[in-house]
């Protein structure tokens, strides 16, 4: 059955399997994206689809996001990317996925105000950082705690009304800075620094995570427009691993603490919000003289690694957040006087691979990982947070996915099949006859 805002274009794909036709209805969305519905596809005729990756699945229907990668575009409810990081602010972006709409000047401010009041961190689980080791990575704290944060709002376990979702999605997009900024603070023997009501979302983060006690930390205002342009951008991504992760998860009912933690350990993975890390590295490799840039584009080329901060699942002509990124971090540099020639090597190397056929011949561009660690380094954000700082900007995204399949009315738990490759039936050995 279709759901709401789904149409389909009245024509069928026609599929003959052991000479026997089905037909096949072709959906179509906002965009004229088709798809060929086979949700019936089992039922009738007893196949599956085979589609590791899930590269040609469309898993549901959303209308959050727009990607277009072939020619490199992404719109969150319908705004280009481009004006959002233009004109817009982490919080507004924020609010405009979730709700759908741009917020109107006092719905922003309350919005903001509603943020700033969830900030604190109940004082019992701050003691929950005590018990990490200091060497823990942060990725494996955030998706901890932000976990345990559903033990002490036991109401919001299950949301049944617009206020409750409000109240759960306020704490998570405001306390994941405190809780991220907590554990780079205790990985570092820092005392830990309250949030401050008055500083702007990502001013507050900062002042977290760099402040000492008898010395705020002021940071530039190309600093911090750097950190706004990060967040936003990272923001949403549609059905991507970690979203589909989400998504997962709240399909079984789940709670919003439960699904989003999920979502933190799917970002964690070197392909996906592990990859600005990798991207560092292999700058930092190439700058300490361990290889040349000809030299590390012919180790890729070999297949004995891959370029790090390049090519992307939909992306296939450049990626829209990565053009932004590249400007800010110029920018940022710029302004602060600060020369990170690391990224003196990421613009030789990108130069140089996109006039390669390896990489042109493939569809590989610079994706949004490319520039973004020369961000973060410049704030003096350490590698291992730099996934948690793609949590932080990517938890609207998650939060307005999780909303809109628990409010979609459509009750299924997600459950891929799978072609069975192991053993045929076989009798059971007793252990003394094993050989
Ligand atoms: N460097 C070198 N070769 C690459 C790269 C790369 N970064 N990415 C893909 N290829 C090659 C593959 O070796 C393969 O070549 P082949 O056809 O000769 O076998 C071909 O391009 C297709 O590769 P796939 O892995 O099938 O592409 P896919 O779309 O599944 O992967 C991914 C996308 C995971 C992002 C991949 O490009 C990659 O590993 N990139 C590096 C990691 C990275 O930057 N991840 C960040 C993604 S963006 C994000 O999560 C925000």
């Amino acid at each position: 059955m279709l759901k709401e805002n789904e149409k389909t274009t009245g024509k069928t794909a026609k599929l003959i399997l052991d000479g026997q036709t089905y037909e096949l209805p072709i959906i179509v969305g906002t965009e004229n994206e088709h798809a060929i519905d086979i949700s019936s596809l089992r039922n009738d005729t007893g196949h599956i689809t085979y589609d590791p990756g899930f590269g040609n699945t469309g898993a549901c229907s959303s209308n959050i996001t727009f990607v277009d990668g072939e020619n490199g575009i992404l719109r969150y409810r319908g705004y280009p990317i481009e004006q959002l990081a233009e004109h817009g602010t982490f919080i507004e972006t924020a609010y405009l996925l979730i709700f759908g709409e741009l917020p109107t000047r006092s719905q922003r401010e309350k919005f903001r105000d509603y943020l700033s009041e969830q900030e604190l961190l109940h004082e019992d689980l701050r003691h929950h950082f005590e018990g990490f080791p200091s060497n823990g990575h942060p990725m494996a704290i955030l998706s901890a705690v932000i976990n345990a944060l559903g033990c002490y709002h036991p109401d919001l376990l299950e949301i049944t009304s617009k206020g409750e979702f409000l109240r759960a999605a306020a704490k998570i997009i405001s306390k994941v800075r405190t809780i991220a900024a907590w554990s780079y603070r205790k990985a570092h023997g820092l005392p830990f620094i309250y949030p401050d009501p008055n500083l702007s979302y990502c001013r507050n983060f900062l002042h977290m995570m760099h402040s000492i006690p008898y010395q705020q930390f002021e940071p530039t205002d190309a600093q911090v427009r750097a950190l706004t342009l990060f967040f936003l951008l990272h923001a949403d991504h549609e059905q991507n691993c970690s979203c589909s992760t989400v998504r997962m998860v709240q399909s079984t009912e789940a709670n919003m603490f439960a699904s989003v933690s999920a979502g933190i350990c799917a970002l964690w993975g070197r392909l996906h919000g592990g990859a600005n890390a990798g991207v560092v590295s292999m700058l930092e490799e190439i700058h300490e003289g361990g290889t040349s840039i000809p030299q590390y584009i012919e180790k890729v080329k070999r297949k004995e690694c891959r370029l790090m901060g390049f090519g992307h699942r939909i992306y296939k002509s450049f990626d829209p957040r990565a053009r932004i990124l590249r400007k800010a971090a110029h920018d940022m540099l710029e302004s602060t006087g600060n020369d990170d020639p690391l990224l003196d090597i990421a613009l030789e190397l990108a130069e140089v691979a996109m006039n390669d056929e390896y990489f042109t011949e493939r569809k590989l561009y610079p994706n949004v990982d490319f520039y973004s660690g020369i961000i973060l380094r410049a704030l003096g954000i350490p590698v291992n947070m730099f996934p948690v700082m793609f949590a932080i900007g990517r938890m609207p995204g998650w939060i307005a996915h999780w909303n809109e399949a628990n409010t979609d009315g459509i009750v299924r738990i997600h459950r891929p099949r799978q072609i069975y490759t192991g053993n045929e039936e076989r009798s059971y050995i007793p252990i003394d006859t094993r050989l």
